[in-house]
């Protein structure tokens, strides 16, 4: 996810860039820049850093004069956040530049074919193959830049919205997208493009949204469409009426609302890139399998909602691949003097690659000689940097403190990672994997379809505000689901709330049930389903209300439970990303229902760089 903006029109357009990129730092933050047409060639100035600092180092726009520009900030995916992979990116003679906010998933394949053919790159990102393509098509065909366009969105897989200056057609801006966010605005005195509305609300409300696969090329007094075989296209404009603060959150009252709403997405980036051809491919991992057969051991370490997932990856790894894990709280394991065989493996899980006792863990397991994996969503982070392995999930930046999309996605991650062990030690047969790839790869719509069913969840939520003490409880995967539905609603809501091992009750807690204690039971493992079900008859004897997240064939259930969810079907494995929206969504109404801060709860910061 990174932001991107375009203008071509009778003002400097340097300022006009900054200004729309800084309503699009939510998108990415890591660097910086922007190329504008000078008059008689491109000029391009790139930073590492927030936007400030090519504001600073353009003097807020003042050095780079021109009519035509197009600008980027950058949420690091291909290649760490340096200067040279902070776009926008040039071809090789400087004539062509290109910015771009998405992943091209075929780019190893194209940068191979475009090396073959003379091309060399600078920087490690996707996008450059993005640039010397044009490059490429652009001389091949009459130095026609629709055609060029065409010609490249034919070749690269994946998602992507682009923004494109040629020199030799000083006046004209070319956009393009599939699967990423793109619109154009028509302004008085000029045309943009920006990745999302807010960055052109200044200038313009009215508006076109691009859709998959079509070409906006604007001047200063006209915007054309066309179709990816370069026929003309009509469109219709919008006119929006959101205010800025409201378009920022994309029309979303919270950041964790539009989070959670991103989580098809992020979840389908996360895994779609990975499969090809029924096997399983993590491209940046660099793990070879002699490496994935000699472990002997899996050690995971995390913090917070990052540690509920590696709960579950126990149950997924030990289940699938049997290869022995232990999780630890990361402040646990840094300070336990943890017993580290030969042939062990460290996998550290951060969203923000900064968690202080994350990292702490990664550099003991490394200062004893033993592989460490880092699952992160910041690439270019210290424990990408730091961890001898990487595999990063595709979430984009997260804003709301309580993690939802990036939780969502290291689930994902650690499924593709647990599978890929099973097939390389041999645990699973290729059918099988291509069984589980399958409903990996439904997992998106399902998600999808959770969501879309809020309704009965959020009216549940309203009626909650007032609680005091909720108990979520669940066993196997079903206890790490009640992990991470506890601290969602507790993170946010400030109700005091518990996760138990539903054997555990009777071994203390069941003693704290009164009557109307709402108890949230997770079930969606199978073979454990009636000793569940006789946990809930427990704890409703005693007065308890209970909430049920199941499988969508347990209509047994309903004798039980009070309140019923229904999740679509997957393998029992992967139940964890399905089960958790519905708490997630819980959790979010309810601390709108007391009318909290829900982004930025009360004593809690995004990322935990202190111990
Ligand atoms: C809870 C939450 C935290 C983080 C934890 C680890 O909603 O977001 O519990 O999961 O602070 O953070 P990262 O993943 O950045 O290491």
């Amino acid at each position: 996810m990174c932001g991107i903006v375009g203008y071509v029109g009778k003002k400097q357009a340097a300022p006009i860039l900054l200004d729309g990129l800084s309503r699009l730092e939510y998108r990415g933050y890591d660097s910086a820049g922007m190329a504008v047409y000078d008059g008689e060639k491109i000029v391009i100035n790139k930073t590492t850093g927030r936007l400030k600092v090519l504001s600073e180092l353009t003097h807020d726009g003042a050095t780079m004069s021109g009519h035509i520009g197009i600008g980027h900030t950058r949420w690091a995916t291909h290649g760490e956040p340096s200067d040279v992979n902070a776009h926008p990116h040039f071809n090789k003679d400087q004539s062509i530049a290109v910015v771009q906010n998405g992943i091209i998933e075929n780019y190893l394949k194209l940068r191979n074919l475009l090396q073959d053919r003379g091309y060399q790159f600078l920087s490690e990102t996707d996008t450059e193959v993005v640039v010397h393509l044009l490059d490429y098509y652009y001389n091949r065909y009459d130095k026609n830049p629709l055609t060029a366009v065409t010609k490249v969105i034919h070749r690269v897989e994946g998602s992507y919205a682009l923004g494109i200056l040629f020199a030799d057609h000083p006046d004209v801006m070319y956009a393009v997208r599939k699967d990423a966010p793109l619109i154009v605005g028509i302004g008085e005195e000029g045309n943009l493009i920006a990745s999302d509305v807010p960055a052109v609300l200044k200038y313009t409300r009215d508006v076109f949204f691009i859709e998959n696969e079509e070409i906006a090329v604007l001047t200063e007094k006209s915007i054309e469409f066309f179709n990816m075989d370069a026929d003309p296209i009509r469109k219709e404009s919008k006119h929006i009426d959101w205010d800025i603060n409201a378009a920022e959150k994309g029309g979303y009252e919270h950041f964790m609302l539009k989070e959670i709403y991103e989580q098809p997405k992020a979840v389908r980036d996360t895994i779609s890139p990975r499969i090809r051809d029924h096997s399983i491919v993590i491209e940046e991992l660099g793990m070879t399998d002699e490496e994935i057969r000699a472990v002997k051991k899996i050690h995971i370490a995390a913090c917070g909602s990052a540690y509920h997932t590696g709960v579950t990856s126990k149950y997924v790894f030990e289940g699938l691949a049997r290869i022995p894990v232990e999780v630890d709280l990361a402040s646990e394991f840094r300070y336990r003097d943890p017993i580290l065989e030969e042939g062990a493996l460290v996998i550290v899980i951060s969203q923000s690659g900064e968690t202080a006792d994350s990292l702490a863990a990664l550099r003991l397991a490394k200062d004893r000689g033993i592989t460490t994996l880092g699952i992160v969503n910041v690439v270019g982070s210290s424990i990408a940097r730091e961890a001898d392995k990487v595999m990063y999930t595709w979430a984009g930046p997260e804003i709301a403190v309580a993690t939802t999309k990036a939780y969502s996605c290291q689930l994902v991650a650690q499924y593709l990672l647990a599978l890929k062990f099973a097939q390389v030690r041999g645990q699973i047969t290729d059918e099988q994997l291509g069984e589980y790839l399958h409903e990996m790869e439904i997992l998106p719509n399902q998600i999808e379809s959770l969501i879309d069913n809020k309704h009965k969840i959020q009216k549940f939520a309203n009626r909650y505000v007032a609680a005091k003490d909720v108990f979520f409880i669940g066993r196997g995967i079903d206890y790490a689901i009640s992990l991470e539905g506890s601290l969602k609603l507790k993170e946010i809501s400030y109700i005091h709330s518990e996760a138990y091992a539903a054997g555990e009750l009777k071994h203390g807690t069941i003693s704290l049930i009164e009557d109307g204690t709402l108890v949230a039971a997770v079930v969606t493992q199978e073979e454990l389903y009636k000793k569940t079900i006789s946990n809930i008859v427990e704890v409703r004897s005693r007065g308890a209300y209970v909430l049920a997240v199941t499988n969508e064939d347990n209509i047994e259930i309903e004798k039980t439970a009070d309140c019923v969810i229904y999740i679509p079907k997957t393998s029992s494995y992967f139940t964890n990303s399905l089960a958790i929206i519905p708490l997630q969504i819980f959790g979010y109404y309810v601390s709108v229902g007391k009318g909290l801060d829900v982004d930025k709860p009360r004593n809690l910061a995004k990322s935990v760089t202190v111990e």
